[in-house]
């Protein structure tokens, strides 16, 4: 079972620019957690202040009972926190096979005794468009095909919560039809998802609930349907 995400009043600096301002939010376990606001609203600073990967972050960030707030990204990751940022890094002069063995090596050093679902195949059953592409090079493949290939070298290391990093930014719309159907499969599989999005659509079809940020401060916390329904507020934070 996966464990609850908490993050309590996070405050996180830019040097000495201040990005987020007591940013309150929670994950439950099984719970697809939508994170939502316009460009420069603080998603990725969110996403990477609960990954440990911004200069100075401060405030209670609890993964279950561990206390994260001043651990190093790689101990973060290591107990379970599978992170997919927004510029989808492959390894272009590896192949998509490759690529994936590199998420494996990261898992195995993990030993904290889950075990690991999956597979070369069950990853190639969620990912069909990655299956032909096994031998092909990182670098000569389409930009969706290196979202999905990124996400799924993610999963090769058996997170149990998942940080998705605006995923369908700038891929084609069947693309993100196909993105949508992945995520969604893993978030019935049991998974726990915190997607930042500025696509609403994609993002309430997956998302139960939602948080919307402004200039680094949480303006809406509430159910997806409670989102889609204030249309003002649709406005003035996402102008939509
Ligand atoms: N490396 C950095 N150095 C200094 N300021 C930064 C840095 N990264 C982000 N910022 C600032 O922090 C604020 C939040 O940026 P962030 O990237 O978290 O927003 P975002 O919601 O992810 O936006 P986008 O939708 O464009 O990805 C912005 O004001 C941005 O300029
Ligand atoms: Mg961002």
């Amino acid at each position: 079972m996966a464990e609850p995400l908490e993050v309590q009043s996070l405050n996180s600096y830019y040097g000495s620019a201040q990005a987020l301002f007591d940013v309150s939010l929670q994950v439950a376990p099984g719970e697809a957690v939508v994170l939502l606001g316009r460009n420069g609203a603080g998603k990725s600073t969110t996403l990477k202040s609960i990954m440990g990967l911004v200069p100075r972050r401060e405030g209670r960030l609890r993964f279950g009972e561990r206390d994260i707030a001043a651990m190093q990204a790689y101990r973060i990751a290591r107990l379970g926190l599978g992170y997919v940022p927004e510029e989808r890094r492959v390894f272009a002069a590896l192949t998509v096979e490759e690529n994936l063995l590199v998420g494996q090596k990261e898992q195995t050093k993990s030993g904290d005794g889950r075990t690991n679902p999956w597979s070369f195949e069950r990853l190639f059953q969620l990912f069909p468009n990655l299956a032909e592409l096994r031998g092909r090079l990182g670098g000569h493949i389409s930009g969706g095909e290196q979202q999905m290939l990124t996400i799924a070298r993610t999963l090769m290391g058996n997170p149990s919560l998942l940080l998705l990093d605006e995923p369908s930014e700038g891929l084609a719309p069947i693309i993100v039809q196909q993105l949508g159907a992945a995520i969604k499969e893993l978030k019935d599989m049991g998974l726990s998802l915190l997607l930042s999005e500025q696509n609403l659509k994609f993002a309430s079809a997956i998302g139960d609930r939602a948080y919307v940020l402004e200039s680094g401060h949480v303006r809406f916390a509430g159910t997806v349907d409670q989102l889609l329904a204030d249309e003002e507020g649709r406005r003035r934070w996402l102008s939509l």
